[in-house]
């Protein structure tokens, strides 16, 4: 490593990454970019490729919106970019081998073109064993720069471009808040909005609170600014970010102000609809199911990741609480909001699960009867305290979990699915269908993907569908009466 190189690596470390202060957050407001970075970009295209979650997804239209400021031009071609960055999850190893097969694989065009700046950013940069493995077996690396670090890419990109070494710049403790960032939203009709930062839950599989740092709130009123000014651009829908968002407000030290109340404000602007993701069961209080029951704009679907049915996992996994909790807590949200939509997460397979652990998760997952779930094999994560413990379930057990629970889950989807049948339902109409141009396809209120047939006006507004033929992961209909609906749900 010479000077020039290390003046730019901050190398991370998970160990700090643990070791949260209390200290105040700022809240910092984006700097109009330097003037003789403007222009940087003319000419010259840029693309993204985003792994993992909607928290990254909305970070590469942050990164997106810095690039354009500089003048970069977004492209889907890899041989038309001067810029790929590769925005990586870390969630499971199977995310991460994909990043690792994509950045080999674009050695290639590096090769042919050695003026490409290739970059990787996102979770997988937070990990020292990570950038350690970059900077020894794929030098063809030009910037990593890491979750805290988005708002400096303009300094770091012009570093890169200007000198011959890789840059790396990963801040391990995580940053302040930074307001004002550029974007360029994905489309016009639905939007991600950023309420909160990080996660303090430090649940003992998952890598998360390593790479994405302490919880920290948005301000409310940069929040409500922000979905204000979607409102008036015509955006039909915001989904509310955040690793943990019930956890919104905690940390704010000058109010007492919480994820309910945030949503209560929420519901009063003229957005048509609202959701959020995701939430812990943990810290789902009373005082927020009482303001999601008041519906309107705030739509009747919750994401609430089980992780296990059975106590004892809950426990070594921190989930912090019980099955008997957990269920508590369902019919609460069953009793408040009758018509509700409970989907979720479950990691199978953890350290030592027994068949009798395994079966209160399929058991939980009858109790419950989700409308569909994200389920997964556990995957130990270095530096977590998961990886540490003793695990003698055989991976051919562990993929057979999978399949019976999946088989499970697939029967109930159907059977939810199935009793919507007749019913019309309001529908965002989205686009195309993939499958059929002939065909629009759209989502309820409850997130269920709708495909009908119906002409091309109605794309980005409401319209009537009755449903006729549901099937076990999306449901086709027909229009129904008076096809358009305009801005509803509010
Ligand atoms: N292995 C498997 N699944 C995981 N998840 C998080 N960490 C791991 C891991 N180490 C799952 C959880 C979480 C979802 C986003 O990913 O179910 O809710
Ligand atoms: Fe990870 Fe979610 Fe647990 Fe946070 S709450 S540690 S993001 S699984």
């Amino acid at each position: 490593m010479n000077e020039e190189m290390h003046k730019y690596f901050t190398p991370p470390d998970l160990k700090a990454a643990k070791k949260r202060g209390k200290e105040e957050v700022s809240v910092l407001e984006f700097d109009r970019i330097p003037e003789e970075m403007r222009r940087i970009g003319e000419g010259k295209k840029y693309l993204i490729k985003t792994y993992g979650c909607q928290m990254n997804v909305h970070d590469s239209e942050t990164i997106a919106g810095i690039l354009e400021q500089m003048g970069y031009e977004g492209t889907e071609e890899e041989e038309e970019a001067s810029i790929i960055l590769i925005n990586t999850c870390a969630i499971r190893e199977n995310a991460e081998d994909k990043v690792y097969g994509e950045i080999g694989r674009l050695k290639t065009l590096k090769t042919e073109k050695p003026e490409l700046l290739l970059g990787m950013c996102g979770c997988m940069s937070q990990e020292e064993s990570v950038v350690n493995r970059i900077l020894t077996k794929h030098q063809h690396v030009d910037l990593i720069f890491g979750t805290h670090n988005i708002h400096r890419l303009p300094h770091l990109l012009f570093e890169a471009l200007m000198g011959k070494e890789m840059v790396v710049e990963v801040w391990s403790k995580e940053g302040d808040i930074v307001e004002n960032l550029p974007k360029v939203r994905e489309d016009g009709l639905k939007a991600w909005v950023n309420i909160m930062y990080g996660c303090d839950k430090f649940c003992t599989y998952c890598i998360v609170p390593y790479t994405r740092g302490k919880e920290r709130s948005r301000r409310p009123e940069d929040v409500l600014a922000e979905i204000r000014e979607l409102a008036r651009k015509g955006y039909q829908e915001v989904t509310l970010l955040g690793q943990n968002v019930n956890a919104y407000g905690k940390d704010l030290t000058d109010r007492e102000y919480r994820f309910g109340d945030l949503m209560d404000d929420v519901r009063q602007i003229g957005i048509p609809r609202v959701r959020f993701t995701t939430s812990h069961p943990r810290d789902f209080d009373d005082h927020l199911i009482e303001v999601l029951a008041k519906k309107g704009n705030l739509v009747e679907h919750i994401h609430l990741p089980a992780q296990s049915g059975n106590s004892d996992i809950l426990k070594i996994m921190a989930r912090k609480y019980t099955r008997e909790q957990y269920m508590e807590l369902v019919r609460k949200i069953k009793k408040a909001i009758p018509d509700v939509v409970l989907t979720t997460d479950i990691i199978v397979g953890y350290p030592g699960e027994t068949e009798e652990q395994f079966q209160d998760t399929l058991s939980l997952m009858e109790e419950v009867e989700y409308d569909s779930a994200f389920t997964f094999i556990y995957s130990p994560r270095e530096g977590t305290p998961a990886a540490r413990m003793k695990d003698d379930v055989p991976m051919k057990v562990k993929k057979e979990r999978l399949q019976r629970l999946n088989q499970l889950q697939d029967a109930i989807s159907r059977k939810k699915n199935e009793a919507l049948r007749g019913q019309i339902l309001e529908v965002l109409v989205e686009g195309e269908s993939k499958k059929d141009p002939d065909v629009l396809s759209g989502r309820t209120r409850t997130n269920k993907l709708v495909n009908f047939r119906g002409p091309k006006h109605l794309i980005g507004q409401f319209a009537h569908v009755r449903i006729d033929d549901p099937k076990t992961w999306t449901l086709s209909g027909t229009l129904a009466g008076d096809e358009r609906i305009g801005q509803v749900g509010s």
